[in-house]
């Protein structure tokens, strides 16, 4: 079996790296597809859907894929320092990978609303972490013009770079599944994963890789939901923190997807969040961060427009480790403590 490298060099060919380009590389990608069945026979009809759990990643989300590349043309440029606003993924990402490549890596983050598991990477990793007392949209703001004043390299996925190493995602779904599927249901945050999906697909089928192309339904929260309502919002509210954004720097290019795919944005409440995000877990085994499930969420929320016999691809974009505080608190599990330590009373707390 030919061991996986990492996307860069397994998929080499469409992406623009060169012999001098020094690969900097965690082996991100080649994440599993998996099929859920319980949320499959949810949808009443006979319908494939497939988790792509992007969260088993190296640090936990899809963004190492946008960072493998972004970081790797950095070092090729000389870059000594990067920089990058985060709602919590991208600063671990960046940290990770800048720090591997021998660069600085500074992070903006919104103070107050970065996941546990977030924070804690982006500074073990060894970033310098900048919590601002604003908002995603503001932070992205400020690091955009940042880069134009000081020697730093922007990484949010305004950096093509980004795009092309996500695009990658779309490139494994159809090396596994033999072609495209019929739909695409992603979360929506920045907008720079869904545009890079439909880049991979739109290029595998131009390469004659795959005859469909899908759908690409994109799910925003309902609290952070500009694709949905048409305009920004300046003050974006939701538990999937992840997606916690206003104003997406790829909007333009979400639009264009949606629209060449004949697909469609919607939005999910925090409790459908909630409940796609438990039902996973519980009955799937599949554990992603809020931000993530809205995929699913929104899958189910218009599952009647799923034609029979289709197949759908869910993206699980983050790990649920991540994000320790929202598990504990809205699990539905029994979870009883100071137990004495005797057989009788466990017995007693376990109902029997
Ligand atoms: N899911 C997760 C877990 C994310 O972290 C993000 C974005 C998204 C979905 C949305 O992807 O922005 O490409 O539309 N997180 C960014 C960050 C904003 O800073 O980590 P998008």
């Amino acid at each position: 079996r030919q061991p996986w490298l990492g996307l860069i060099e397994m998929y080499r060919q469409y992406l623009p790296v060169s012999d001098r380009t020094p690969v900097v590389t965690l082996h991100e990608g080649n994440t599993p597809l998996i099929p859920v069945p319980y949320i499959s026979q949810l949808i009443g009809k006979q319908v494939r859907v497939f988790v792509k759990y992007d969260g088993l990643n190296p640090t936990g989300s899809f963004k190492d894929r946008g960072m493998t590349m972004a970081i790797s043309k950095a070092k090729e440029a000389g870059a000594k320092a990067v920089i990058c606003a985060s709602t919590g993924n991208t600063s671990a990402a960046a940290a990770a990978y800048a720090r591997r490549g021998g660069m600085k890596a500074f992070v903006l983050i919104p103070d107050g609303y970065v996941a546990l598991g977030k924070l804690a990477q982006a500074l073990l990793y060894g970033a310098e972490v900048l919590a601002i007392q604003g908002n995603f949209d503001r932070a992205l703001e400020i690091v955009r013009e940042m880069s134009e004043k000081y020697p730093v390299t922007l990484v949010n996925s305004v950096n093509p770079y980004r795009l092309e190493g996500q695009k990658t995602g779309a490139f494994e779904v159809v090396d596994i599944l033999g072609d495209a599927p019929d739909w695409l249901c992603i979360p929506v945050g920045n907008a720079g994963n869904i545009t890079a999906y439909w880049m991979g697909f739109c290029e595998y089928h131009q390469a004659g890789l795959c005859d469909r192309l899908p759908r690409m339904m994109g799910f925003q929260a309902a609290g952070a939901a500009p694709l949905v309502t048409g305009h920004a919002v300046a003050n974006p509210e939701t538990i999937a923190t992840a997606i916690r954004i206003g104003n997406p720097a790829s909007w333009d290019k979400a639009v264009a997807a949606k629209s060449a795919s004949a697909g469609e944005f919607n939005s999910v409440t925090d409790d459908e969040i909630l409940d796609a995000y438990r039902l996973l877990a519980s009955e799937e085994g599949i554990f992603c961060e809020p931000a993530s499930a809205a995929s699913v969420a929104g899958m189910l929320k218009v599952k009647d427009q799923i034609p029979s016999g289709a197949t759908v691809v869910c993206v699980l974009t983050g790990n649920g480790l991540k994000d320790p505080d929202t598990a504990i608190k809205h699990s539905n599990s029994l979870f009883k403590q100071g137990i004495a330590p005797e057989i009788q009373a466990v017995a007693d707390a376990m109902g029997m």
